[in-house]
């Protein structure tokens, strides 16, 4: 175990920048918002300050309306793309003008609830719990423009999860005539079938420049999107989120905010269950441009177990990824391998990833089910000794895949390993 652990520890270490934390070096070499969410929970491990000052880096550059932006450009690095000439948001530091699932609320409660040094912790604490509070109100107001209690992501960098299989069918609406000539950067650092494609990347930065060209202004930007997907994982991340803010104010004393929030995640909560698929026994996206649920196994429906989702459906979800555990020898894979278009090595449309797999066994623990979480954890812990500390996995070899010395697969290591 302490092998492990020192390992860990030296690859957190690494990326640390001073007040940030890169997710690795040379692929992702700025600060990513749901990153370092993450890190922070590995830095507490042997740090609890750093941890805290690694969340709160991030939010020294929320937006003025709450947003938290994916990635902020605290250097200059030519050796990523798209960098902040093609993002243009006019930020004083430069960031991009997209968000990310917002795993700080639940952060926020794990750093409250296990500090030692109290007095520092609730200091820190109510100055976090301001801000995202305000990046939650954000996500409702300018991302659920209907009052639904589900929010949309209008592009896949926001899922986090850039080329699952869920955006394939929304992406055929998604043009590509008259985006700038641009040049990857991502595939001179990993092995580019481990990536997106050239398709995808045309998209991608479609998108973005659309959403430049509307100067950035989110009053605008849910209505004005080709690609409008409620996403249940986004969703789960968002309304857990809520609640464990709700119990950081509450313990603050803050009861405005804990009321606030506790109602964003029973709105939410209610509502999630319309993305229930009896015959998938999970979650699917909802494409809201055409109303339609997406037919699409991917680990996006499996992650509201996050959130306090019915009994029912968490036992159905473990039944779920059981069945997905006689063909893959690794949990959890990030497709269902019985699906045709389930790609092992590329990305998000197979692989393992140790940030969901934390996530889901978070959730199947809450639910009492313990055996699929402890094989969800000695999945992970095996694939860390046999193939280091990757970006993620090939879930029926256990090869590493993308980038190596992954930051936050290292901090959910600590996490295992407690
Ligand atoms: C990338 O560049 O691969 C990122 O996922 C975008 O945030």
């Amino acid at each position: 175990k302490s092998r492990v652990f020192d390992h860990a520890v030296e690859v957190l270490k690494e990326n640390d920048r001073g007040s940030y934390t890169v997710p690795t070096k040379g692929l992702y070499p700025f600060q990513w918002n749901w990153d370092s969410c993450f890190t922070a929970l590995g830095q507490n491990y042997y740090d609890e300050d750093r941890a805290w000052t690694e969340i709160e880096t991030l939010f020294e550059h929320q937006w003025p309306d709450g947003m938290v932006p994916h990635i902020v450009f605290h250097v200059h690095d030519d050796g990523y793309f798209p960098g902040p000439d093609v993002w243009a948001t006019g930020r004083p530091t430069a960031t991009s003008g997209i968000t990310q699932p917002p795993i700080a609320g639940f952060a926020l409660r794990q750093l409250f609830e296990r500090a030692k040094d109290r007095t520092a912790a609730e200091r820190r604490a109510r100055e976090l719990l301001r801000k995202i509070d305000k990046w939650s109100a954000w996500f409702y107001a300018n991302r659920d423009p209907h009052g639904e209690g589900l929010v949309a992501i209008l592009h896949p960098w926001e899922a986090g999860r850039d080329n699952s299989i869920d955006w394939d069918e929304a992406f055929e609406r998604v043009p590509t005539e008259g985006i700038a000539p641009y040049t990857r950067r991502d595939t001179q650092h990993a092995d580019p079938a481990h990536r997106p494609t050239k398709a995808q990347y045309d998209r991608y930065l479609w998108l973005v420049e659309h959403f430049r060209k509307l100067g950035w202004d989110n009053s605008k930007l849910h209505d004005a999107s080709p690609f409008q997907i409620v996403d249940p994982g986004f969703n789960a991340i968002l309304i857990r989120g809520c609640a464990d803010l709700a119990m950081v104010a509450e313990a603050l004393g803050e009861s405005e905010i804990a009321t606030a929030n506790r109602a964003r995640a029973e709105k939410g909560l209610a509502a999630l269950d319309r993305l229930w698929s009896e015959s998938h026994g999970q979650y699917l996206c909802l494409d809201r441009t055409t109303g339609n649920l997406v037919d699409s196994a991917s680990i996006g429906g499996l992650l509201p177990v996050f959130a306090t989702i019915p009994a029912e459906r968490a036992r159905a979800i473990a039944r779920t990824i059981e069945r997905m555990g006689e063909r893959a020898k690794y949990l959890v894979p990030s497709h269902d391998p019985a699906d045709a278009r389930f790609d092992s090595k590329r990305y998000w449309r197979g692989p393992v990833w140790l940030v969901c797999n934390y996530l889901i066994v978070d959730g199947l623990a809450a639910a009492g089910k313990t055996a699929v979480a402890d094989r969800i954890i000695a999945s992970s812990l095996e694939l860390i000794q046999q193939s280091g500390f990757a970006e993620y996995y090939d879930p029926m070899t256990g090869e590493p895949l993308g980038g190596g010395r992954f930051t936050w697969t290292a901090a959910m290591v600590l996490e295992f390993l407690d």
